[in-house]
């Protein structure tokens, strides 16, 4: 993009969708597509050095740490454990006490928290405790959602306006500031506390297996301990990650089942005869205990799986990946 461009906004752009193209783009040639400056730039305030804000040797090197960690078993056993927790002893009391009380409730927000919930827990190690009765408003949930949305306002706005409030510090971009400053509050405080704690050796400290305790055990390149600041960009950037992606496609998947309730039927259906097969439903005798699924089960349910798959087919969770083209300039 030339600069004039990228400094009035956002015009040169070409949209495809022919998955040749995105083969082409994310995989055959992909060190020739990467993020680029004006992606870089506006997203800079608030994701910084984290992986969704760097190109190259940079990104690789984020990239390969966390996906080692993602698919640790130790990593797998915590996020299992975690949203089990959340679900029960969080998301069930919220709903029941919606049918109770014959009230209403946007799923959509009540997702969201969700998602927020599991991925800082998994990220920071930290529960931030917005998902109980009434829906408290929390400090550092609401600073990022202000953050997210005004940094996405500035994909709308040419760029040498919204770097005009900026300077000015008018509008969304003082939002911006104010909400980016509650972020790294937030995460500075996290940050120092698990130092302390880490230092102490306990036994529970060596079974933390969130991305901050992670990240704090390993070294950077000259063998130093990584910095706060990158840290904190390590924690953000998972949790922007995590969090829409996941709360938007469970809210299309619940919208898709309510206009379609043969297919609800045949979810239950299968959830039902799967649950069945277990012996100690059999002989009637653990009929009281809550019903908390197993990984064994959920891989057995392949109509759910499909249903999951078609709700992300027609309604994408990220519907737009933007990258520039380092060869040619238009
Ligand atoms: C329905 C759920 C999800 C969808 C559809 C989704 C989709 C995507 C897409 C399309 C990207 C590529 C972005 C790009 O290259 O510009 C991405 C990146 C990423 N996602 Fe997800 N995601 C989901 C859930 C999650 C969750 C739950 C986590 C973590 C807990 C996560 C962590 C990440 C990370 C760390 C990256 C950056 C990877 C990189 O740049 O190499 N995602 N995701």
């Amino acid at each position: 993009m030339s600069p004039w461009r990228r400094y009035v906004g956002n015009a040169s752009m070409k949209f495809t969708c022919d998955p040749r193209n995105l083969e082409y783009l994310l995989k055959t040639r992909f060190s020739v597509f990467p993020k680029g400056p004006y992606f870089r730039d506006t997203i800079r305030d608030l994701l910084v050095d984290g992986i969704f804000n760097v190109d190259d040797v940079t990104w690789q090197r984020q990239r390969k740490t966390i996906s080692v960690e993602l698919y640790s078993a130790k990593f797998r056993q915590l996020t299992t454990e975690s949203l089990v927790e959340l679900v029960h002893a969080r998301l069930l009391p919220v709903l029941e006490n919606v049918v109770n009380k014959s009230t209403t409730i946007d799923l959509q927000d009540v997702l969201l928290i969700l998602t927020f919930e599991n991925v800082c827990m998994i990220a920071f190690g930290v529960d931030p405790g917005c998902l109980r009765l009434g829906l408290p408003e929390i400090p550092f949930a609401k600073a990022f959602e202000g953050a997210t949305e005004a940094t996405l306002l500035r994909f709308f706005t040419p760029t040498f306006i919204w770097k005009a409030m900026r300077c000015l510090d008018l509008g969304s971009e003082k939002k911006l500031g104010t909400s980016i400053k509650g972020v790294d509050e937030f995460a500075g405080e996290v940050i120092k506390t698990r130092k302390k704690e880490l230092s102490l050796q306990t036994e529970d400290e060596r079974r933390r297996s969130d991305l901050l305790t992670v990240f704090m055990r390993l070294k950077d390149e000259q063998g130093k301990p990584f910095l706060d600041k990158f840290l904190r960009d390590i924690c953000v950037n998972f949790i922007l990650a995590g969090r829409d992606t996941s709360s938007v496609a469970l809210s299309w998947f619940f919208w898709l089942l309510e206009k379609n309730p043969m297919i609800e039927e045949k979810i239950l259906a299968e959830i039902c005869r799967i649950v069945n097969e277990r012996d100690e439903l059999k002989n009637k005798r653990e009929l009281e205990i809550p019903l908390i699924f197993r990984p064994e089960e959920i891989k057995k349910m392949d109509y759910l799986q499909a249903s999951l798959s078609e709700t992300l087919r027609l309604y994408p969770s990220v519907p737009v990946d933007h990258k520039e083209n380092r060869k040619f300039v238009l």
